[in-house]
């Protein structure tokens, strides 16, 4: 079977794999009425040393971008794939586990629990004692900017203070790859810019591999060190962009004109379906600035 190429080509293909897809294809039901979701995706994330990858996911609804996310999460019904390998960690997929988290846009709070035992829930699951549960909780409100909040209720914050709890709840486990189904999607602009930040600082706390579905293009490129693009019908990755990370906030950064460049391009290509294009425009002066 022929090998997926490395999105990175300078990465070395004997550091280890933390996701491999070779030629996956999701179809759900049979025969005439098979509804392909995705199909022959191949792509390698590798374990960066130091340095988990951002990879950010783009195209048009229905293209497969929640169907991809769940394969790796191991959930149905979308897990597990009707062809095609699917890794991590070296290993195929079997079932979730513990290695990979997952946020959605719709939060999944529970709304009889507090801040606190929201985010301590997990730890919860796994054994972790009272007092060590309450620890933890309390310096991951205080990561995510709740504290103060952690005895509210999820029916007493607002949108982007419930997204922070989910965030909180997920990453308190220290999930090794971290998948995000646009989580900021609910989100104003200006809470949206940042909670981009905060996930940035949390990620390079953490260095875990993260995969955001997003449908916002300035999103994509300002978080993503990789940007794979899908179309539809059927949905498919047609192509992979490296890019720089960032090293200004979002609201400095998006006023950079070649920032609109790259942001103007990949709206273009996400829109028209364009074949694989190379890399984007106005790379050379981002790095140049940077
Ligand atoms: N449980 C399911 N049963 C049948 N078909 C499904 C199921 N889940 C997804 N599909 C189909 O698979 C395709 C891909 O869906 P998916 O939800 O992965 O797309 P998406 O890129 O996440 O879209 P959006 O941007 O709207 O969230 C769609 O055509 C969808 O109708
Ligand atoms: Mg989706």
């Amino acid at each position: 079977m022929a090998e997926p190429t490395p999105a990175h080509a300078s990465v070395p293909s004997k550091l280890p794999e933390v996701v491999r897809f070779n030629k996956v294809t999701k179809a759900f039901g049979a025969g005439a009425n098979a509804k392909v979701a995705i199909q022959d995706v191949s792509f390698v994330v590798h374990d960066l040393p130091d340095a988990g990858e951002l990879i950010a996911i783009v195209g048009p609804s229905g293209c497969g971008k929640s169907t991809l996310l769940r394969i790796i999460a191991g959930l149905r019904p979308h897990f597990p794939a009707t062809s095609g390998e699917t890794h991590v960690f070296g290993k195929p997929i079997e079932q979730p586990g513990s290695d990979r988290g997952m946020v959605d846009q719709k939060y999944s709070l529970m709304p009889h629990l507090t801040v606190a035992e929201n985010i301590a829930f997990g730890l919860k699951l796994r054994g972790v004692g009272g007092k060590e549960r309450r620890d933890r909780a309390h310096d991951w409100a205080q990561k995510v900017g709740l504290d103060g909040a952690e005895d509210k209720y999820p029916s007493e914050l607002s949108g982007g203070m419930q997204q922070r709890v989910s965030i909180a709840s997920t990453l308190i486990l220290e999930p090794k790859i971290l998948l995000m189904d646009e989580p900021f999607g609910a989100l104003d602009p200006k809470i949206r810019m940042q909670m981009q930040e905060l996930l940035v600082r949390l990620w390079r706390e953490q260095q875990s591999t993260v995969f955001l579905v997003t449908h916002s293009m300035e999103e994509a490129i300002y978080l993503g060190d990789r940007v794979m693009r899908m179309a539809a019908k059927p949905g498919r990755l047609v192509e992979e962009l490296q890019l720089p990370r960032p090293d200004e906030p979002p609201e400095v950064m998006r006023k950079r004109p070649w920032f609109n460049e790259l942001t103007q391009e990949l709206l273009q290509r996400l829109e028209t379906d364009a074949p694989p294009a190379g890399e984007l425009p106005g790379l050379e002066k981002w790095q140049r600035h940077a």
